[in-house]
């Protein structure tokens, strides 16, 4: 009995099956709700902790049962013990709702699992309704053709989740708790509250997302409905939609603008771009200086570069759920209120950097103050203007003449995506107040973007910490040795000389 046991715990772990419930103890789950789950989900579980004002998505009120990751029938309540631990241990990206995995005990989880349960009174319930996924059919260009078709058919999935999948919806979409909810971008696979592995999108397809507009396609009653091997194939075309070019990686931190003959490109259609390589990068919502901001909208951006003898050229893309053009009547029935414009910017020091140096990341400060690029995107009365103006700090915003200094941009949207060019020619007069471009030097840059549609304007606005911008020399030029990899070198040189030093003492 034993080695049964061992050998089955083992093919567990290998195959990664789900951990076995072992038998809750809701005395113990309740000891430790209130340790960890409280401060969000609330007292009696109604989702109203004292943190929970400003998480969007709100955290779940466990008293209405309503689950969205979950692997029962679309009409069955109670959902399976294995879905609650699931969300327990992984947590749900792209929301507040951490992962557990470090922190408690298999046993915990399940003792939590039994203990959310009673606040709808399910503890004794037991779910009726399991999921039948039939023959999974493996991914290959032929299915992913059927399921984009499918996708595309009578607007199925397309009428939230748009065209391209970005989720650019053209409808308002709430929860069943009335907050405001919007269609996931399904090329951003790193905001699934699940995941993109075709047999969870095959499932979240199957059960829709309980409390919210996803439906389930397996509804009888649905003229929309598909059948097992067609929801198979969707999941094949959503899991192929994913922008891996476009994800964030720790080890991308550069920014390369490749040295091109000719004019740079005015467009970002411009085919000129294809040469330069995309670095995409994280943005958090503006927290520090008040009024802080937490609902953000966007959180990446990815950004390309291009330079020749006369000027510098940027190529901006992020995607942004909705075009925000105020005064426009489409736009403001999906906006909220107080709709402002779409806007992105770029921060870059005056002074070049010293050694590893940086100005304070939101805006600069007194001592190192930056140069604000920023474009917004019109109204219906007013045209897409580019503003340039000098930063020491958020409350210190100094606007200067951008025409003067030859700054230019020009932008564009489509299906859920800005792309914007913003240029400014290498060197300028006035060079105490302007960045002065150089081959072969590594300098800080920051990106900030703002979605008007969802109340983002002046200090609400998401934002990247510094990074690096480097105008790589052609391959025949020398580089020359910025500060920057002077320090570089030096620390290295000194960690050689530490460790040396070292192992000679020991020897
Ligand atoms: C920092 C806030 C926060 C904390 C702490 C937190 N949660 Fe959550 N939790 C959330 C949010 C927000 C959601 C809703 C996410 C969504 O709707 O997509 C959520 C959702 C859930 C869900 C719903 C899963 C589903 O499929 O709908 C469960 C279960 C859950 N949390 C359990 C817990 C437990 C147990 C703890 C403590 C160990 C905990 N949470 C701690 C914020 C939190
Ligand atoms: C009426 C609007 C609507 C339609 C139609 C719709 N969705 Fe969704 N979908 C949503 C919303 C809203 C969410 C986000 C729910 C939430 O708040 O967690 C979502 C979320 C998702 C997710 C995210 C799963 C996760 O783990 O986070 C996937 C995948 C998805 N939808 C696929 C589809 C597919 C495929 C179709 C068509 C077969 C479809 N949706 C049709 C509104 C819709």
């Amino acid at each position: 009995m034993k080695l049964i046991i061992s050998a089955f715990t083992l093919l567990t772990i290998f195959l990664g099956l789900p951990a076995i419930a072992a038998p809750g103890n809701a005395d113990n789950g309740k000891k430790v709700y209130e340790k960890r789950c409280l401060m969000c989900h609330g007292e009696e579980g109604d989702g109203a902790g004292p943190g929970a004002e400003r998480l969007n998505p709100p955290p779940r009120d466990f008293s209405e049962a309503l689950y969205k990751i979950k692997t029962t029938g679309a009409d069955d309540p109670v959902p399976n013990d294995d879905d609650l631990y699931r969300m327990i241990r992984d947590g749900m990206p792209g929301t507040a709702m951490p992962g557990w995995t470090d922190i408690l005990k298999e046993q915990e989880i399940w003792d939590l699992v039994l203990y959310l349960k009673t606040f709808a009174e399910l503890e004794d319930e037991k779910p009726e309704d399991q999921l039948d996924y039939g023959t999974q059919v493996a991914t290959s260009p032929e299915s992913i053709a059927k399921g984009k078709k499918l996708f595309h058919d009578a607007d199925r999935c397309s009428e939230c989740h748009g065209q391209d999948g970005k989720g650019d919806a053209v409808k308002r979409l709430k929860d069943d708790a009335g907050a405001r909810t919007w269609p996931r971008n399904l090329t951003k696979p790193w905001t699934f509250r699940a995941s993109n592995d075709p047999k969870d999108i095959f499932t979240r397809v199957t059960v829709g997302i309980q409390g919210t507009q996803m439906p389930s396609f397996a509804d009888e009653k649905s003229k929309k409905k598909l059948s097992i091997e067609e929801r198979w194939h969707v999941a094949n075309y959503v899991q192929s939609l994913a922008k891996t070019k476009r994800t964030v990686r720790a080890e991308n931190t550069v920014v390369i603008a490749e040295k091109i003959d000719g004019d740079l490109p005015a467009s970002a259609d411009d085919k000129v771009w294809d040469v330069a390589k995309l670095t995409t990068f994280a943005m958090v919502p503006q927290i520090v200086v008040k009024p802080r901001f937490f609902k953000a909208a966007n959180d990446t951006i990815t950004a390309q570069a291009l330079y020749n003898d006369k000027e510098v050229a940027f190529l901006l893309e992020w995607d942004d759920r909705t075009k925000s053009i105020p005064g426009d009547e489409a736009a403001t029935k999906i906006a909220d209120p107080e709709m402002s414009e779409d806007a992105v910017a770029v921060q870059l020091p005056i002074q070049p950097a010293e050694g590893l140096e940086k100005p304070y990341f939101v805006a600069g400060d007194g001592a190192k103050p930056v140069n604000i690029w920023k474009w917004s995107a019109g109204t219906t009365k007013s045209a897409a203007k580019v503003e340039l103006s000098n930063g020491q700090g958020l409350e210190k915003l100094e606007a200067r003449d951008g025409k003067a200094v030859g700054l230019t941009a020009k932008g564009a949207y489509k299906n859920g995506t800005w792309r914007v060019v913003v240029k400014r020619p290498l060197k300028t007069e006035e060079t105490d107040s302007d960045i002065q471009f150089e081959e072969g030097r590594f300098t800080p840059i920051a990106f900030a973007a703002w979605d008007g549609s969802n109340s983002e304007k002046a200090r609400s606005y998401t934002l990247t910490t510094w990074y690096w911008l480097l105008l790589k020399p052609p391959t025949s030029a020398k580089p020359i040795i910025s500060g920057v990899i002077m320090a570089l070198l030096l620390f290295g040189l000194l960690g050689w000389w530490a460790r040396n030093a070292a192992t000679k003492r020991e020897g």
